[in-house]
């Protein structure tokens, strides 16, 4: 079972994961993906599952607010040292909270964006969470939810380990192992998260891939290269919305507007 003590006590790890640079990548493209989207700032942001700020301080930077809610206290004590040290603390406001109480918390539509990144694949019971998420969305709010796309495991267990048994075995598996968090995550599909969006009143408006080859690369080093990095870089910038490598890639971003009539 995943509880926040399972990333109080991965905080190390995750904090080295993100100078990777296919987690820099991960960033710069889900950023490009909702600039596309997004109303100019001020707008009133909430980041469920936040972490330790890397989508928020940002957001922060260009001038929006951002509430940020994580269950994790060690993971809020990142974000919030970030926050101080790049000038932002009094755009953002800070909740220990599990995101099943979203609707408590604020019980009236709220928010023109809610960021909900890499964190439902820990989520067990998946209606209830795409309720409580959209939840504080205004009417015509956005909401951005990434998660693992369950069809990149076969290939990087394919590709890379050379692993057949493995991407075999785990095609309908609805759980894998994680090595960052050391916990098991749910396997969820952008298909069927799409219509838990539309129960939710909030129906699809854009459908991403982020990182179409950068893992199917096996050589890890040379992603470390400058020059290497930028062409990766350009060339995922061209395939995050391109028919079909944004249905392989390791993760998905779902962009979804929250219906305008009640
Ligand atoms: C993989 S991290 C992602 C952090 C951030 N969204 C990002 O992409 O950089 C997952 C985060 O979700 C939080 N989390 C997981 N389940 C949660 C829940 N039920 N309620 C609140 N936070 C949760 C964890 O504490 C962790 O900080």
């Amino acid at each position: 079972l995943t509880t926040a003590d399972t990333f109080n006590t991965s905080i190390a790890r995750w904090r080295q994961s993100l100078n990777e640079p296919w987690n820099r990548l991960r960033y710069t493209l889900y950023q490009a993906n909702l600039k596309r989207h997004l109303p100019a700032p001020p707008l009133q942001i909430l980041d469920v599952g936040g972490g330790s700020g890397s989508d928020a301080i940002p957001l922060a930077l260009q001038g929006h607010t951002v509430t940020l809610v994580d269950y994790s206290e060690k993971m809020l004590a990142e974000a919030h040292h970030q926050a101080i040290a790049q000038n932002v603390a009094d755009r953002l406001t800070f909740y220990q909270a599990d995101l099943a109480s979203l609707p408590t918390l604020f019980p009236q539509p709220t928010f023109d964006l809610v960021l909900c990144h890499n964190v439902i694949q820990y989520v067990p019971d998946l209606p209830a969470a795409i309720q409580a998420i959209c939840a504080p969305l205004l009417p015509g709010g956005l909401l951005s939810l990434i998660s693992i796309n369950p069809y990149s495991d076969t290939f990087q267990a394919a590709l890379l380990r050379l692993d057949l048994d493995e991407a075999h075995q785990n095609l309908d598996a609805r759980e894998i192992y994680t090595p960052v968090f050391d916990t098991t995550l749910r396997r969820y599909t952008a298909e069927e998260l799409i219509p838990a969006l539309e129960a939710a009143r909030c129906p699809l408006l854009g459908h991403y891939g982020i990182r179409c080859v950068t893992d199917y690369i096996y050589d890890n080093e040379r992603k470390y290269d400058p020059e290497f990095y930028d062409k990766l870089q350009r060339l995922e910038l061209a395939l995050t919305d391109r028919y079909p490598y944004y249905l392989l890639a390791r993760l998905f971003q779902l962009i979804a507007r929250k219906v305008q009539s009640p």
